[in-house]
């Protein structure tokens, strides 16, 4: 399934790159190749990111705030 429709990224894309170490939404965002659009998979995105918390170093999870 799609998170990122705008840039055709996928929960396995995110999950990839949560798994390879990205922690944080602009992680996920810079190793998935999601540059700024629509902002539509923004709550998608922080999903994915807390179902990866549980192995959380207090730093995993969390929800960095975008520039407006
Ligand atoms: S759906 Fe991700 S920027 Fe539009």
């Amino acid at each position: 399934m799609y998170v990122c429709i705008c840039h055709a990224v996928t929960e396995d894309d995110v999950r990839g790159c949560l798994a390879q170490g990205a922690c944080t939404a602009r992680e996920v965002r810079a190793a998935c190749g999601m540059k700024p659009g629509c902002g539509a998979c923004t709550k998608r995105l922080y999903g994915l990111i807390r179902q990866h918390g549980p192995e959380s170093d207090g730093e995993r999870g969390t929800v960095q705030p975008t520039a407006a």
